[in-house]
């Protein structure tokens, strides 16, 4: 089996490291905040985050540095920075490791980041079950606190950045950056039309810069090793660095593998997770989370980077890859999904809120036998009629599992129609066997 570099992973696989300060210091930490602060200019430092191709890790890939070069110039006033912790992506489980294990690596991203965009002020917003994670957050924090990491007057340098940890409920819709900072104004998450956008208009409607847990955990690298030698990682140039994909589901060994960008999804399924559980061939996949589309045998050799898997026809989303084995139903599969999405979704936007009910509604019926073939025309349409009329991408993530399941398993969705067909058949003619039968219901 190929055996690749970690970098975000690394720390923890020494042994005996508990994530401490003393142990992520002696693992070189906070070696790159202190080359960065006071020593290269803000806008240099995004320069080089530029330069190294890295792109976030919370779903939709936008390049980091450009995303922080969209602040207003020389705003007089609050900036702000927001860690997406909340990884609420079903078969995603990426940033939880990363938090609990070695919370400096995110605290140090996080200061890096703040001091690029000139934040003061930097929230972690984290889902509301990571009850653990919350914890050694805030211990991490009093460490860094401590040791002149963050508070005022930085390492002396006379930068200044607290970071507090905010604690979520648990809704999905969280995880979409503009509801997240509504919840942390206090609000019900509910997402905002865009634009305007963070950048210009985020946290109490100052300029904000929204990232994710990996994504700002991979800064102290860049800045250490270089941006040159992040963007030789991987599928340089659109897909730089490595990343952290979740394993789940009918594979020997399910978890966290962090590999550069670009092996296939056959090397991560059968050489880094071990395989198939079983005797019985892979039959799916979904290859990043819950919101993207499906993928079958055919897609293995698809290479892991944002350009290959959307060119497929899917997306790499949160990294969540979801196995599923010869004999699994593919419309059971979308079923579940479908209840997720049905519970998740806010109700802000009315193709969403009546269409999610509409799905799951539609999808029981054809699971309990009870559906007929203009059930699928019915699937298809609200698919079409829910995408890209939504105030965010929930819309999209809730019809890629039908639509993908439609499109290559169509046929067990007609065996299930065809069923109900045979069985109502079957009663109607008992009944019209059995005298005491009105064949009223
Ligand atoms: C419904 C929905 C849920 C999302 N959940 C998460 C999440 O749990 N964590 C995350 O980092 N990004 C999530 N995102 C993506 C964020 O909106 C945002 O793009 C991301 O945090 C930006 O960080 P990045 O540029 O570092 O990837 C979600 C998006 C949508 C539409």
């Amino acid at each position: 089996m190929p055996q690749y570099e970690t970098i975000l992973l690394k720390n923890m696989s020494r042994p005996g490291y508990t994530g401490s300060l003393t142990d992520y210091e002696r693992a070189g930490g906070y070696q790159a905040l202190r080359k960065v602060l006071g020593k290269v200019a803000p806008t240099e430092v995004t320069e080089m985050v530029k330069r190294s191709g890295l792109r976030g890790r919370g779903g939709a890939g936008f390049p980091t540095g450009v995303k922080w070069s969209f602040l207003p110039k020389d705003y007089q006033g609050p900036t702000y920075l927001c860690c997406n912790a909340d990884e609420s992506e079903p078969g995603t489980f990426k940033d939880r490791q990363l938090i609990e294990r070695d919370p400096h690596q995110i605290l140090e991203g996080i200061a890096i980041a703040s001091y690029a965009i000139g934040a003061e002020t930097a929230y972690i917003y984290i889902r509301g079950e990571f009850v653990l994670g919350a914890k050694i957050l805030e211990q991490a924090l009093v460490e860094a606190r401590a040791a002149g990491y963050l508070g005022c007057n930085i390492l002396g340098t006379g930068v200044t950045l607290d970071v507090w940890v905010h604690r979520g409920a648990g809704a999905y819709i969280c995880g979409e950056e503009t509801a997240l900072l509504e919840s942390l104004e206090g609000k019900r998450g509910l997402p905002r039309v865009k634009p305007p956008f963070p950048a210009t208009h985020g946290l109490y409607n100052k300029p904000t810069v929204v990232n994710n847990v990996e994504t700002l955990a991979n800064l102290p690298h860049i800045i250490n090793k270089g941006p040159d030698w992040f963007a030789s990682i991987g599928s340089p140039p659109k897909s730089t660095g490595t990343r952290i994909f979740c394993v789940s589901g009918h594979v020997k060994q399910p978890g966290n593998y962090e590999v550069p960008m670009g092996i296939t999804f056959r090397e991560l399924i059968y050489e880094h997770a071990g395989g198939m559980r079983s005797e019985k061939p892979l039959k799916a996949f979904i290859p990043g989370g819950a919101s993207a589309a499906f993928f079958t045998p055919e897609h293995l050799d698809v290479k892991m980077d944002f350009e290959s898997v959307a060119q497929a026809g899917s997306m790499l989303g949160s990294g969540g890859v979801t196995v599923m084995e010869e004999g699994t139903s593919m419309v059971w599969a979308a079923l579940r999904l479908s209840e997720f999405f049905y519970h998740e979704s806010c109700g802000k936007c009315t193709p969403c809120r009546e269409g999610t009910s509409w799905v799951l509604q539609t999808m029981q019926r054809i699971w309990k036998h009870q559906g007929c073939q203009e059930d699928l025309a019915i699937l298809l349409d609200l698919c079409q009629h829910i995408t890209g009329r939504t105030v965010c991408a929930f819309g999209d993530a809730l019809i890629a599992p039908i639509v993908s399941t439609l499109t290559y398993w169509r046929h067990e969705y007609e065996a299930l129609i065809q069923a109900a067909a045979t069985e109502s058949l079957i009663s109607l003619s008992t009944r019209s066997r059995d005298p005491g039968q009105t064949g009223h219901p």
